[in-house]
């Protein structure tokens, strides 16, 4: 029997007739179909496989200059990489548990497609500092996708602020009636949240456009490889400087999920608004039928549901940030196995997020504003009640003093059923002497309001002057 007949035998008895693992030299026995099923992270990493073949066409792009593949080797790399890439846009490539992962997958795919050339893709590479490449490059380009959603979100909040700077409706602390504001104003808030958000994510692209490739296993490579090279191939600012780091680094990916959750916060409190103030206890709004729907059983029912929706997906996009950092906070350098569990978070939040940010845009475009309503309530409540102390203490009441006062009018109005613009000038005299008939001026919501013009103030012309900073933000942001 010759050499070739014997490894032959060897083969076929390791293997039977099952596939054999790209791995498996050094194996004599495989993993049962359902070990290799939990080990598998192909049903859900296919999700890298464009940036995956970007990464190997880089990365063989790089070998062959520098040298490491002959040129037909590269060229039949590249054409099958190509035909790999536009077979994966078609979706007509199929993947299987056998080959445990993206990585796998394609180079099997590869290889069958242009035979032993396939296997020199992996020369100078591991999956470790391909994995983090791929994952890079997707985090990345996410992280664009997602400023882009709020910038969306951001001139939705403007354009309708803009509508509605003489707008006025209570504003509220502890959810009970405070002082008039702007509705402007109100919405405005939203706009510098969501800027925060952004600035959050622009700055994040500092550490996760950074590319890991090259790292090797953990420790690096003997090949003469060029990471310069395959860094500006792949669009990348920077590269990581240590190979260990490189491959166990999941900081971009927390970083990702840490700010989405502060995001999906912000989105998830002005939901909670949205819900209360389309309520009939509200009234304030009504939003549109596009986004709400109807019960199954009260015919008269609209349900705010996609507010709540939002509302609700802010607690999975949490969930997904205590499952990363929980996974990263025991593992010894460099890889670890344990690291497969990081993208499914990854996946869902970015893709959570952006739905979110979709809905919360095309609520905010179609919301219909209950100005009549808004004003009706300014106009029965208290919130004018500092209005009345700031004038006592304009006319020299300490404002200590003019504080209890105020409290002992509001109390007996309270008594009577009435508000302070009810009270007669008469019946304020006897409260204090020094009020005069110019106090229900100041009194009246709308005066409240406009008075307010400290900078950042809710008065209409300090909301415009808000409004324009906003407005050009946003124009030399999306520039
Ligand atoms: N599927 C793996 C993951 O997502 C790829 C890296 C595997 N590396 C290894 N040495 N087993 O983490």
């Amino acid at each position: 029997m010759g050499t070739s007949d014997k490894s032959k035998q060897f083969d076929s008895k390791r293997w039977g007739e099952s596939v054999k693992k790209l791995w498996g030299g050094r194996f004599s026995k495989q993993p049962e179909d359902w070990v290799d099923e939990f080990g598998a992270s192909i049903p859900f990493d296919q999700q890298l496989a464009s940036q995956d073949i970007k990464g190997s066409l880089a990365h063989a792009k790089m070998l062959f200059q520098c040298g490491i593949i002959e040129k037909s080797s590269y060229e039949n790399i590249k054409n099958g990489l190509i035909d790999l890439q536009r077979q994966e846009h078609a979706g007509e490539l199929h993947y299987s548990a056998e080959y445990e992962d993206i990585h796998l997958n394609l180079e099997k795919l590869l290889t069958d497609k242009i035979g032993a050339d396939g296997g020199k893709i992996h020369t100078a590479r591991s999956r470790n500092d391909q994995v983090a490449t791929d994952f890079h490059l997707f985090v990345k380009e996410e992280t664009i996708q997602i400023i882009e959603h709020v910038e969306e979100l951001q001139k939705s909040l403007l354009t309708l602020a803009e509508k509605h700077i003489q707008t006025i409706l209570p504003g509220y602390t502890h959810l009970q009636r405070a002082q008039p504001v702007s509705l402007a104003h109100h919405l405005l808030a939203y706009f510098w949240m969501l800027e925060r958000d952004k600035e959050r994510l622009t700055d994040s692209l500092k550490r996760t456009d950074i590319m890991p490739l090259g790292a090797g296993a953990l420790a690096g490579t003997t090949f003469p490889i060029d990471r310069m090279m395959t860094m500006e191939e792949l669009g990348f600012s920077k590269k990581y400087l240590n190979s260990l780091d490189a491959v166990s680094d999941r900081d971009f990916a927390i970083e990702c999920c840490s700010i989405a959750s502060i995001l999906m916060m912000h989105l998830s409190r002005f939901c909670e608004e949205l819900i209360l103030w389309s309520s009939e206890e509200f009234a304030f709004i009504e939003i549109s039928d596009s986004f709400t729907t109807g019960s199954s059983m009260m015919p008269q029912k609209k349900n705010p549901d996609m507010a709540e929706l939002v509302r609700g997906k802010t607690g999975r996009v949490y969930g997904s940030l205590v499952s990363l950092i929980t996974l990263m906070k025991g593992l010894p350098l460099a890889y670890n196995k344990d690291m497969q569990e990081d993208k499914e978070p990854v996946f869902d939040t970015v893709k959570t997020v952006k739905g979110c940010l979709s809905i919360m845009t095309g609520m905010v475009n179609e919301l219909k504003v209950n100005e009549e309503r808004m004003q009706e309530a300014v106009n029965k409540d208290f919130s004018n009640a500092t209005e009345l102390a700031d004038y006592l203490a304009k006319k020299g009441v300490p404002f200590r003093e003019a504080h209890e006062l105020v409290g002992q009018i509001v109390l007996h109005c309270i008594h009577n059923g009435c508000f302070l613009l009810d009270v007669s000038l008469d019946e304020y005299k006897q409260w204090c002497s020094l009020i005069e008939n110019d106090l229900f001026k100041v009194l009246s919501p709308k005066h409240a309001v406009e008075r307010r013009n400290s900078e950042g103030g809710t008065g209409f012309q300090a909301v415009r002057n808000q409004l324009e900073a906003a407005q050009s933000l946003l124009a030399i942001s999306s520039i």
